[in-house]
């Protein structure tokens, strides 16, 4: 194994730890892959416990957005103090992202990705990742659907990418772009029929 396989498969294996299941599990007993939409993300994590406990739901959807996004950017932040190149770390982050929508604990299903994308593209693109976290902002308090926010802050993520770094190779950003909207085929037929449910 050379260094970079090591932090490719902890990229993978920490990426596919299912933080909002297990929460929801521990703290209100409540199995997300099975309530709500399947999700194993902070979205489901809110409106699953939402049911039993509304401020407990808040602080659990919290949490999950945070351990997310995290997970990712804590095995970038190891990897870039050890000195790998641009083009490793944009493999770690690809990997995280796909770790926690394919996770190897859950038979390979799990999340949608928009908090841990966010995470790893908090660190490496942080001005495309404020672009995208403002749109997200705005369509979560205005629109009140997370799914609709998300891909809305998904497109605005990779139109941003292409101004403000035009000359960087757009590949990692894309197929971090193509996993995400593929999560959220079922959302965005529930968004077609306007049976997409909004979270508050
Ligand atoms: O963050 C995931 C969100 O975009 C959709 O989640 O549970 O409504 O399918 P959910």
């Amino acid at each position: 194994f050379n260094t970079n396989a090591q932090f490719f498969i902890a990229a993978y294996l920490i990426g596919g730890i299912p933080f909002g299941l297990l929460l929801a599990k521990k703290y209100a007993d409540l199995d997300v892959k099975s309530s709500g939409s399947g999700s194993i993300g902070a979205t489901n994590v809110l409106r699953v416990v939402k049911e039993k406990d509304p401020s407990l739901a808040k602080k659990l959807g919290i949490a999950t957005l945070a351990l997310d996004a995290l997970k990712g950017v804590f095995i970038l932040i190891i990897a870039y103090f050890a000195g790998v190149s641009e083009a490793t770390l944009w493999g770690i982050a690809v990997l995280s992202v796909i770790g926690h929508c394919f996770s190897p604990y859950l038979n390979f299903e799990g999340g949608k990705g928009v908090a841990t994308g966010l995470g790893v593209m908090m660190f490496m693109l942080p001005l495309e990742a404020i672009v995208a976290l403002i749109v997200w902002a705005f369509g979560a308090k205005f629109i009140k659907i997370s799914s609709l926010s998300s891909l809305t802050a998904l497109g605005a993520l990779i139109i941003a990418s292409f101004i403000i770094h035009p000359d960087m190779a757009h590949a990692p950003v894309i197929i971090i772009g193509f996993i995400l909207f593929y999560k959220h085929i079922p959302n965005i037929i529930r968004l077609l029929k306007g049976e997409e449910k909004r979270v508050v």
